[in-house]
């Protein structure tokens, strides 16, 4: 088929969503924040105490994990069996469980095959950590993101410090160092820049800037 897919990778809190979201947009592309995925996945990792070195009692989980998107106005919604879920599983206790979880085998066979299969037929803009690797090593469009991560630390804090007052900046600028460690230094499909990923750091560049960028290397296509 001869649709396009942009795939953007990179670190935590680097900005990805927010660039995805509004190229997708521009474009009436459909967008997938896969990260929510592993989110959604780790929610229920905790709220049913599964172990993770048991690989039974992981496929018998994932076996019973049903994920949704829902978007609205290029929001992305997810729901983990029926139930809304997109808040929940920013906070805290999943930002520090999902590296684990999206460590594991079976996890990442299952999220990838979904993925795979949103991207079929459809025009998808797709962010997270292997999309232009793993997921899509085809895709036409490849970004690999990268932010300082002082401000990246701080824009996160910005995010969540209302909803979790108790966290402070330093909980955040560990728990993104402690995730981009996981991410980078794991067996299955680690954090990588893929050979034909263009680098975008956006530390020093506005949103407005960033679309441009990356609408420079899409519009030739359509
Ligand atoms: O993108 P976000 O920060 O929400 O992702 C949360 C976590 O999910 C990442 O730190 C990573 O461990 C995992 N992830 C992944 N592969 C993806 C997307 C996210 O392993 N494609």
């Amino acid at each position: 088929s001869n649709n396009i897919i942009v795939a953007i990778d990179g670190y935590s809190s680097c900005g990805k969503s927010t660039l995805a979201k509004a190229l997708a947009k521009k474009l009436h592309f459909i967008y997938v924040d896969s990260g929510a995925m592993y989110r959604a996945v780790a929610l229920y990792f905790l709220r049913n105490n599964v172990d993770m070195a048991d690989h039974a009692h992981v496929e018998e989980a994932l076996k019973n994990i049903h994920l949704n998107f829902h978007s609205r106005d290029y929001e992305s919604h997810i729901t983990l069996n029926d139930e809304e879920v997109s808040e929940e599983i920013r906070q805290m206790p999943v930002s520090e469980k999902v590296s684990a979880v999206a460590a594991l085998k079976e996890v990442r066979r299952e999220m990838v095959k979904q993925q795979q299969r949103m991207g079929k037929s459809k025009n998808i803009v797709m962010d997270g950590r292997d999309i232009g690797t793993a997921v899509f090593p085809t895709a036409p469009v490849k970004l690999f993101m990268t932010a300082d991560p002082k401000i990246r630390a701080e824009r996160r804090y910005k995010e969540i410090h209302t909803k979790e007052p108790n966290v402070t900046l330093e909980d955040v600028f560990e728990n993104l160092a402690h995730r981009d460690y996981a991410d980078t230094t794991r067996l299955e499909s680690p954090l990588v820049r893929a050979d034909d990923a263009i680098i975008l750091d956006n530390t020093e560049l506005t949103p407005e800037e960033q679309l441009q960028f990356a609408l420079d290397r899409v519009e030739p296509l359509l």
